[in-house]
């Protein structure tokens, strides 16, 4: 027997647990009219909130003012972000930062008992609220600490949904995989919410955690769902650099203390390129930096933190100094470390309203996977955590509004097992790499779209086999080939170079 529930939440990073949170402390939650199940393809921390560095942008300092937090935005996004999202999300912060201590998050002060506001990229005032460099985890343990244990929720963790489908009456239909025990199951929701985070993987090298395919991208395109400005990818400046598919991020909140980037002879370079030197906005210091690279003949550029002041590095970055140390046996004291503009955030994706709602009723897109306006055509550093816990919070009361059927037929049949093309996963992501980069040309990206079509015309289709060990790891191989040649599609649709969006082949748009 199917198992119905009001509300499916698929992700368990800020953007689902946010929403979950604020879901259970509604009048229908404590009265115990609202079933509600979040599932989680990986741990319940396994997400790319668990790794956040930098922190969350909100204002509070008395210098700071909402009108700057706006103007920094879209001044980062383009002037293409949407002016009503950006006031609504912006003048949320507050409230969310309340919200956030509420639910027990461990934030670093100040000696005098005040928080301690960092700055970061493109911020004219210093308005990240951190916990260390591990803001994410210290986000993630608050909202996982506050999950109730009740029969009202189902807490389905390991378990990955592997199709969803809408029937006439608006009710939506999940096949839900669980990953150790093989066991599929079939559930249904009046209303689903997608927190399934962004697509790192896609590229061959990303800041993300495996658990970034992309799948509510892919699930909502499938429901014939809106999707736009896929391409606009940001890569961030300082990612490790090493072997690997996964780098480990160098928080730019390093940048904001005072390290400088300097190219392979220690030169600082970044003057040359933007006054705002190391801390532009991050598709120019990206771009920059693959422009020195040229110059100098180099495969990547160094950061500089050995005059930041000992004490304040020390008690900032613990898990910096401890990875660089863990990885590459580096001593950022007095070591330089190697970084290289690397993919790191999904600007594009689902678009929604300012309720989250994407353009199917009662499918709703929180966090990475959706495209709110928010961030235009370039996110501002530490953007992305208060824009899903302030869309977790817009969508509560849509989510909590009853749905009204629209057809007596109730269609409960079981969602098949998915098919899909049995393709490697690495060829896909140097093709993206290689052509849907930092900088681009319509030259390559026609030569990547036609490389990735034989790819998908060579494949064949197969069926999913639950017992196969790779299974889940194959099926996102082809939702990461449908996505690539979505992104490649969509950047080759863009008319202006703007934000992230970089191709040699049109001209700059200022
Ligand atoms: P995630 O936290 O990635 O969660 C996605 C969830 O969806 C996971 O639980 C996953 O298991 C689940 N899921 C996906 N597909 C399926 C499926 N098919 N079935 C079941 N479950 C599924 N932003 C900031 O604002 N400040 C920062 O300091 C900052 N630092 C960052 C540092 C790093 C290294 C990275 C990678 C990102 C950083 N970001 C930062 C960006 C920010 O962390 C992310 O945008 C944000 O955490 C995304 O949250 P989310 O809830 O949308 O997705
Ligand atoms: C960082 O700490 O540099 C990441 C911040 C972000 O991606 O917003």
């Amino acid at each position: 027997m199917k198992k119905h529930y009001d509300i499916i939440i698929v992700g368990s990073g800020v953007a689902g647990l946010s929403t979950l949170l604020y879901l259970i402390a509604s009048e229908a939650y404590i009265k115990g009219n609202l079933s509600i199940a979040v599932i989680a393809k990986g741990a319940i921390d396994e997400t790319n909130t668990d790794w956040a560095q930098g922190g969350i942008a909100a204002v509070a300092a008395m210098q700071d003012n909402y009108e700057k937090h706006i103007e920094d935005t879209m001044n980062a996004g383009g002037y293409v972000n949407d002016i009503h999202i950006v006031k609504k999300v912006v003048q949320s912060g507050p409230a969310i930062m309340h919200d956030l201590l509420d639910w027990g998050i461990c934030l670093d002060k100040k000696t005098d008992g005040t928080f301690d506001l960092v700055k970061e990229g493109g911020h004219s005032e210093a308005r990240i609220w951190h916990y260390q460099d591990t803001t994410g985890h210290a986000l993630q343990m608050a909202l996982t600490n506050n999950i109730p244990t009740t029969q009202k929720l189902d807490l389905k963790t390991n378990n990955t949904v592997l199709g969803i489908e809408k029937d006439i009456n608006g009710i939506f239909h999940l096949l839900n995989y669980h990953n150790e025990t093989k066991f599929t199951e079939n559930l249904s929701c009046d209303k689903l919410v997608l927190a399934t985070g962004g697509l790192g993987t896609v590229f061959e090298k990303t800041t993300n955690q495996s658990i970034a395919t992309g799948d509510g991208i892919y699930f909502s395109h499938h429901l014939g769902a809106k999707i736009s400005n896929l391409s606009y990818i940001q890569f961030h400046p300082t990612g490790l650099y090493k072997e690997g598919p996964i780098s480990f991020l160098i928080s730019e909140a390093l940048r904001g203390a005072g390290a400088i980037l300097v190219n392979k002879i220690g030169e600082s370079f970044m003057h040359q390129y933007d006054e705002r030197g190391s801390l532009a906005p991050r598709d120019i210091v990206s771009r920059s930096i693959l422009s020195e690279m040229q110059k100098t003949n180099s495969s990547h550029v160094y950061l500089d933190a050995t005059k930041v002041d000992t004490i304040y590095l020390a008690t900032h970055f613990p898990n910096i100094i401890n990875k660089c140390k863990e990885i590459l046996n580096l001593n950022i004291f007095q070591d330089l470390i190697p970084v290289i503009p690397t993919q790191h955030y999904s600007c594009g994706g689902i678009a929604v309203n300012e309720y989250g709602e994407s353009t199917i009723a009662g499918l709703f897109a929180i966090g990475e996977c959706a495209n709110t306006g928010l961030h235009g055509a370039n996110r501002l550093a530490s953007n992305s955590l208060l824009e899903a816990i302030a869309f977790a919070k817009f969508a509560t009361s849509q989510l909590l509004k009853k749905t009204v059927l629209t057809s007596s037929i109730i269609a409960s049949e079981d969602i098949k097992l998915p098919k899909y093309k049995e393709i490697e996963r690495l060829p896909i992501q140097k093709i993206i790499s290689n052509h849907a980069g930092v900088t681009k040309s319509n030259k390559g990206l026609n030569i990547g779209l036609e490389a990735l079509y034989q790819i998908s015309d060579s494949a064949p289709f197969i069926e999913f086999d639950i017992n196969n060990k790779d299974a889940i790891k194959l099926w996102e191989n082809h939702i990461i080939l449908e996505l690539s040649i979505m992104l490649i599609k969509d950047a080759l649709e863009q008319k202006k170079n703007i934000g992230v969006h970089y191709n040699v082949d049109l001209l700059l748009f200022s």
